[in-house]
């Protein structure tokens, strides 16, 4: 691996700049929210310009996208239905997932104020929020989503490491 000092001769080191442009996640507490708020409202005038045309009307799902409203409840039974409101654990990550990546055609072209409005509209449409709800830094880690709890962490699962029937410890992984 290659050290800061060492240089192949192509390539500049990133600016703060750069690396600021990527530094975009929003962690599941809120933290990195950025500053700027969003109405319902506002919310549901950018949905129908910029978002019914892939995901429906009314978040039910389109032909470009898929639902985002629905199924709260459904998840353990025969026709679970995963969407925004039914299954996303954590509210500012939908802030996250909508500033990186939505709408597709033109993903990270919303503003702060935009995606709080966005996230405001789609929260309410799923019956998590009301309708004079506004959505910003301090407000949108405060909501619960239905299935905040329906992620266990950490993964009770057993640690299996290429594990052989009968052998006394894990085989490592033959390298080529
Ligand atoms: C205001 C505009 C929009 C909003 C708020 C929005 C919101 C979202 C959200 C929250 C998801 C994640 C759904 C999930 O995984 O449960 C999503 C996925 C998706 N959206 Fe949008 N969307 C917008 C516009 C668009 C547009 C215009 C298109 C089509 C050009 C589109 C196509 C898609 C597709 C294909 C996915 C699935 C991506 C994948 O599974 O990797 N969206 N959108």
């Amino acid at each position: 691996m290659s050290t800061p000092e060492q240089s192949f001769g192509f390539g500049q080191p990133a600016t703060a700049e750069e690396i600021a442009g990527w530094d975009i996640d929003i962690a599941a507490d809120g933290a990195g929210l950025p500053p700027g708020s969003g109405t319902v409202a506002q919310g549901k005038e950018l949905y129908d310009r910029l978002g019914a045309k892939c995901h429906g009307a009314k978040g039910e799902g389109g032909e470009g996208g898929p639902p985002l409203v629905g199924g709260i409840g459904s998840l353990n039974t025969d026709a679970p239905l995963k969407t925004v409101g039914s299954y996303w654990p954590h509210a500012p990550v939908l802030y996250d997932y909508i500033h990186r990546a939505m709408p597709a055609d033109k993903p990270q072209s919303l503003t702060p104020d935009e995606v709080y409005a966005l996230c405001a509209y789609l929260l309410y449409l799923n019956g998590i929020v009301p309708e004079d709800a506004v959505m910003d830094a301090t407000s949108l880690p405060q909501v619960v989503m239905p299935n905040h709890a329906g992620f266990t962490s950490p993964d009770p699962r057993p640690d299996v490491f290429n594990t052989v029937a009968g052998a006394a410890a894990p085989v490592a992984t033959p390298t080529s």
